[in-house]
């Protein structure tokens, strides 16, 4: 084993490892407004699921993303779901493209119209999740210094899902194809050879 210290590295490696370990990490491919009404689309994998009851999904802007910025004058944001067949639209959206600048019209991307909130989501997507800001966190290191990180909490007020991914009543893993970040440019997708189930000790609760 080697031992990275975060500060100074460590000779056998040429970058942090970090991204690489903390992985597969899904990606929320958020859709916002700004202030004038124009859409914006851009992946993040510093995304996750917090919570249920409600249900809360956050997000790491690294600095003041048009996300970020669009979230914050008008309260709403969608995640999209990136998926096998979306790879490359969801990485042209990735683009540092300029304020105002449609990234679905970019990646040749549908418009959908959402129900309770007011960004549209990606049509061809098969699962995407309506929310409303709850908070946004700015990240201080251990210092107490100011990092670029920003963190946006949002509650999921609606889902909307391609029914055909539901088999029996819940949804088939195998058949949305997820496709997840690892480190450096290496995805990993979700497929049916790749999944398994395991249920947890007796006793131990939780929800399937
Ligand atoms: C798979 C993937 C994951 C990304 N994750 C993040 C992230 O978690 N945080 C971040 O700030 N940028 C992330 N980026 C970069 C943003 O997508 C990129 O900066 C984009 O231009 C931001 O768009 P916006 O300014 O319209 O929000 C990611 C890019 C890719 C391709």
């Amino acid at each position: 084993m080697i031992y990275f210290d975060l500060a100074t590295g460590h000779p056998s490696l040429e970058r942090d490892p970090f991204k690489a370990l903390v992985a597969p990490r899904p990606i929320g491919w958020i859709s916002t407004l700004d202030a004038e009404g124009r859409p914006n689309l851009a992946p993040y994998s510093y995304f996750n699921a917090v919570g249920e009851n409600p249900a809360v999904v956050m997000f790491s802007s690294a600095g003041m993303k048009h996300s970020l910025a669009n979230v914050l004058a008008t309260g709403e944001f969608v995640c999209n779901l990136a998926t096998w067949t979306l790879r490359e639209e969801m990485n042209i959206t990735s683009a540092p493209a300029a304020a105002g600048v449609n990234e679905f019209e970019l990646a040749g991307l549908t418009m959908a119209p959402c129900v309770a909130v007011k960004p549209p989501r990606v049509a061809e997507s098969p699962a995407a999740l309506e929310c409303v800001l709850l908070k946004t966190v700015q990240l201080d290191d251990r210092h107490g210094k100011q990092v670029k990180n920003i963190i946006v909490f949002g509650e999921v007020v609606g889902v909307h899902l391609d029914e055909r991914v539901i088999v029996d009543g819940r949804v088939d893993p195998g058949k949305l194809e997820t496709i997840t970040r690892l480190g450096g440019f290496n995805y990993s997708v979700a497929r049916p050879d790749t999944i398994f189930a395991m249920k947890r000790p007796p006793g131990a609760g939780g929800t399937d």
